[in-house]
């Protein structure tokens, strides 16, 4: 049930927490897990004095709550690299590759997560997987050639659809882009489909975040915390 859901998510967030020292430039992802994470930073702040020495973020949503707790978020641009990155994911396979970007912001956790020294996902057992598979890969494709981009994944066997709002028109992101989702039953070979699609003119950024994570923290249905580096 969620009230079970949100303990485990609750657990790897601290885990990852545990992580963060004082003076690091830390980079804040997005997502339910996530949302947990930043709490414990808020909790650590107050209680333990945790300073950081600057913070960048991957949403609005999480830039926030980071501030209503009293963290000062700077842009990515205004930072050399972060010496941690912790997000959520949407799957991750056994080789610490991911799918993420479910929730429209792929370019710029991709954008952090490589100019961060390292980076922790946390995630719950029900998006670790053997190959990548289960969710849909999103692709983040410039309003100019979207229609064409559509027709060649759609030519390519990729089942595209446009991401919509409630209201069914197209989701727009922060960039102004849309989202097409790859309904792809598995990706048997996620460099090769990474490769295609970073050489795709009009495709901004792609959700296959491939030898990127350091560590996964994996919180187990039982209870148990799992990491995987
Ligand atoms: C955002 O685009 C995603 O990659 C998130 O990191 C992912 O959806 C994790 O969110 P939850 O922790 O809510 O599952």
């Amino acid at each position: 049930d969620r009230q079970k859901q949100d303990e485990l998510k609750q657990a790897a967030a601290k885990q990852a927490a545990g992580l963060v020292e004082d003076g690091m430039i830390l980079g804040v992802g997005t997502g339910s897990t996530v949302k947990f994470f930043i709490d414990e930073l808020g909790r650590r702040k107050e209680e333990e004095g945790l300073a950081l020495k600057a913070v960048v973020t991957t949403s609005s949503r999480s830039r926030k709550q980071l501030e209503g707790l009293g963290f000062t978020v700077s842009e990515l641009a205004d930072i050399d690299q972060a010496d941690l990155t912790v997000d959520g994911a949407d799957r991750v396979d056994k080789q610490l590759n991911g799918i993420k970007g479910g929730g429209a912001a792929l370019t710029l956790e991709k954008n952090v997560a490589v100019n961060s020294k390292k980076n922790v996902w946390i995630v719950d057992e029900s998006k670790v997987v053997d190959h990548l598979s289960g969710f849909p890969l999103p692709v983040e494709v410039l309003p100019i050639s979207c229609e064409q981009n559509k027709r060649r994944f759609e030519a390519e066997g990729l089942n595209p659809q446009f991401r919509l709002n409630a209201d069914g028109s197209r989701l727009k992101t922060h960039y102004g882009n849309y989202i097409l989702d790859l309904h792809v039953d598995s990706v048997p070979v996620p460099s090769g489909l990474a490769d295609y699609l970073d050489h795709t003119v009009g495709v901004v950024e792609h959700g296959l975040f491939l030898d990127i994570c350091d560590e996964v923290i994996i919180a187990r249905d039982n209870g148990e915390i799992e990491t995987r580096c």
